[in-house]
């Protein structure tokens, strides 16, 4: 890894044995981007890289220069009014209305490590020698704006994190419109953007547009990053699959309103900004303040999607997620919520973590109802008082119970959110999102906390604290279940109103910080309504989320296969849950439940006791498959082998680091009659090895003849999974079959 600077063709080289991101100070001064990709040699120049062309209604930057027009050269964070015409990064007002900014190079430095951003989450190294950061000063002097781009290169990953931080020096305030992470722009338009889109209970399905002249976006204006569209995209070649050819990843470190972008312009020019939505943000400097944008990650892959998502995966997994339980293997889980809902008492809960324990479950999550006021969603958020009509002896007293039957305890809030006619709503008004005058709308019952106000989310620490002190707690599952619309503050002032929806995150993440380090033994799930804040952002304070309220085994073939796009298993909260299940209605086996949720943070979310004897046996070994398994489960390289969005079957595997071992899932949604034959291939593979492929059916039991190859044949010829049975199926095996894979090395 190098971060190089040539002097005399003042350019810088930043790259790896996998990336080369290539940047250059232009003879206007600006910054101009000459390559982004596969690693190259380095060489004292690249100027061939640079283009300029005289083309008409272009406007020029030197008078006596037709073809040096920024409309035409690509850049590294554009700006208004140097006559490029493109949406900008950089947006931003100074007290004379104007709107022009023009940056030019003042200098930089490169430096070991990684800088810490300072109340934002983002990636980091646990020694210097990890990464190396450039981060390179821009200003326009007359309107008084400074920028510092940051580029952070890893030692071990073919990723670039970015940010900037813009500064004001002038007089009175600069109002920033608009301040993107990340601008990039890419020398042709072939390709097709990849996006995570969805909505509550279907998050994060995998759709793929070839690029048009004009603005493809994704984006939220909801508050949090959304069920709707993920801070994400990619541009992939057409012909790049999931094991081969060129992607470009894009990954916002951020958990609040974002957007996305690829403009294509004209000549075909790819620019790809990501970023806070500029929609009702505005950001007041004043002189000597500074604004810091969150983090980007830009990933770049020659070896396809699985080649991008390996990386976002490591990179994400070891040095995004922090804390005691970044590497550890996760709890087995039961969660009361499908299994209750709001009807329970202790008796009841104790029963279902009495038999939890004796199938073998580990932890005991008690989700929402615990309170006051909550026998549904209409009452009790905000004061978080105990209900000791449910739980007589408190949280302590429930938490103490479960540890003695040898379950942890693990518990739901939902510390964003006020009911009306709770004390706190009473008591502090003004607390609540919304604008003096106009009644606040409600969502789900409940109304927004102002977490942009430092007061409330100092109270909220100091109540949560007070609540969970003396709790044994192991898990918290922090929810958030409507998305923000009043982003009004009763304490910000006219011209920072503006700010609020931004502060609010900052908010957000400070408790985030105050309750993980004042609790670091506590492993925090996040969750929004399922998966409406799965995002980088949330991963830095809990390193694994709720992927989604949708817990049916073929709707999470999809759920978790898109989501696999940049998240990792061990992030993916996975429950095996009752049939017909609560949102499709669907019927599937036990054991396809469990083959699906296994490859998450895995866990159990129905009524235990109404397993019977054969659903006790079942859920017994599947437990014990878990626990034996999990390390390679859950921080194993993964890989996708069939897609569920391309047709009736999924497959993805899992390896570990060493080749050794695999496990490998294969999903077949409906059954078929008299279909031709079928072989799968595997990947992640040592070509070199022979291997031991043993299928499990029902239970964990081997289910068919055991193979035996090697690692090339495994992946080139594939693994013979044919059915049969020709229409006459002689098993009992009909619609949402699953079967997996043990891959095992044979000593050599
Ligand atoms: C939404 C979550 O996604 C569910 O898992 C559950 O915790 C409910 N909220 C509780 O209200």
């Amino acid at each position: 890894m190098s971060i190089v600077f040539h002097e005399q063709s003042k350019t810088f080289h930043l790259y790896n044995q996998d990336i080369s991101y290539i940047i250059k100070i232009l003879p206007s001064g600006h910054l101009g981007q000459l390559y982004c990709g596969k690693a190259i040699h380095d060489r004292p120049d690249f100027d061939r890289l640079f283009e300029t062309c005289p083309r008409s209604m272009s406007v020029c930057y030197f008078e006596d220069d037709p073809a040096y027009s920024l409309e035409h050269i690509k850049q590294e964070y554009a700006t208004c009014g140097t006559g490029d015409m493109h949406l900008p990064a950089l947006d931003a007002c100074t007290p004379d209305s104007s709107r022009l900014l023009d940056l030019h190079y003042q200098g930089h430095a490169v430096t070991p490590g990684k800088p810490v951003l300072n109340g934002l989450p983002a990636t980091y190294t646990e020694q210097d020698d990890e990464a190396e950061t450039l981060s390179v000063r821009l200003a326009d002097p007359l309107a008084g704006v400074t920028v510092t781009l940051f580029y952070t290169i890893f030692a071990q990953y073919p990723a670039i994190a970015r940010h900037a931080e813009i500064g004001y020096t002038g007089q009175g305030t600069l109002r920033l419109d608009r301040a993107m992470s990340l601008c990039l722009d890419l020398p042709d338009m072939d390709y097709e953007m990849v996006e995570l889109t969805g909505a509550w209970a279907r998050e994060r399905h995998v759709v793929a547009r070839p690029l048009a002249q004009g603005v493809q976006a994704v984006y939220s204006l909801r508050g949090c990053s959304s069920h709707h569209f993920n801070p994400f995209l990619a541009l992939k070649r057409p012909d790049t699959t999931e094991l081969s050819g060129e992607v470009y990843g894009f990954s916002l470190v951020y958990s609040g309103n974002f957007l996305a972008q690829a403009d294509v312009d004209p000549y075909h020019v790819t620019r790809v900004t990501m970023g806070i939505h500029p929609q009702n943000f505005h950001w007041k400097l004043a002189a000597g303040e500074t604004f810091t944008t969150p983090e980007a990650v830009l990933v770049y892959s020659d070896r396809g999607l699985n080649g991008m998502s390996q990386t976002f995966h490591q990179l994400y997994r070891t040095r995004l997620a922090r804390g005691v339980w970044r590497d550890k293997v996760r709890p087995i889980l039961v969660n009361n919520w499908e299994a209750t809902y709001f009807d329970f008492d202790e008796d009841k809960l104790l029963g279902l973590a009495a038999e939890a324990k004796k199938l073998g479950i580990e932890l005991f999550v008690l989700d929402d109802g615990w309170f006051t006021n909550r026998n549904d969603d209409h009452g009790g958020l905000g004061d978080w008082e105990v209900n000791t009509a449910k739980l007589p002896d408190g949280l302590k007293g429930f938490g103490e119970k479960l540890n003695a039957m040898g379950m942890q305890f693990g518990l739901w809030i939902e510390p964003e959110m006020v009911n009306p006619g709770t004390r706190m709503w009473q008591e502090h008004p003004d607390w609540v999102l919304h604008q003096p005058g106009r009644r606040p709308q409600p969502g789900r019952n409940q109304y927004v906390l102002d977490y942009s106000n430092p007061a409330v989310v100092e109270h909220l620490y100091h109540h949560f604290e007070a609540l969970f002190d003396g709790v044994p707690l192991r898990y918290i599952k922090w929810d958030m279940n409507r998305s923000i619309s009043d982003a009004f503050s009763c304490a910000a002032n006219p011209d920072t109103q503006g700010e609020v929806l931004h502060r609010y995150i900052l908010g957000v993440y400070r408790l985030y910080q105050l309750l993980t380090d004042r609790f670091p033994q506590i492993l925090f799930e996040s969750c929004a309504s399922g998966g409406a804040r799965f995002d980088p952002g949330m991963l830095y304070y809990a390193p694994q989320c709720w992927t989604s309220d949708d817990t049916d085994a073929v709707e999470r073939l999809k759920i978790q296969y898109g989501t696999s796009f940049v998240y990792p298993v061990s992030s993916m909260g996975a429950h095996v849950a009752a049939v017909p299940n609560h949102q499709v209605k669907r019927v599937t086996s036990l054991t396809m439940r469990a083959n699906v949720a296994i490859f998450g943070a895995f866990g159990y979310e129905l009524d235990l006791t109404r397993l019977g004897d054969h659903g006790q046996e079942l859920v017994t070994r599947q437990v014990e498959f878990v626990k034996q398994h999990r390390q390679l489960l859950q921080f194993g390289t993964f890989w996708r082998l069939k897609s569920p969005f391309a047709g009736n079957e999924t497959a993805w595997m899992t390896v570990s680091p060493d080749r050794q071992h695999a496990i490998l899932a294969d999903y077949r949604v409906l059954q078929e009659v008299n279909v031709g034959y079928r072989r799968l291939k595997l990947a992640g593979l040592d070509p070199d090895t022979l291997y031991r492929v043993t299928p499990l059916g029902s239970g964990m039991a081997v289910c068919g003849p055991v193979q035996e190859a090697f690692g090339d044949e495994l992946m080139h010829a594939g693994l013979v999974t044919s059915d049969g049975s020709c229409g006459e199926n002689k098993s009992d095996e009909g619609d949402f079959l699953s079967r997996l894979y043990l891959v095992d090395a044979l000593p050599q």
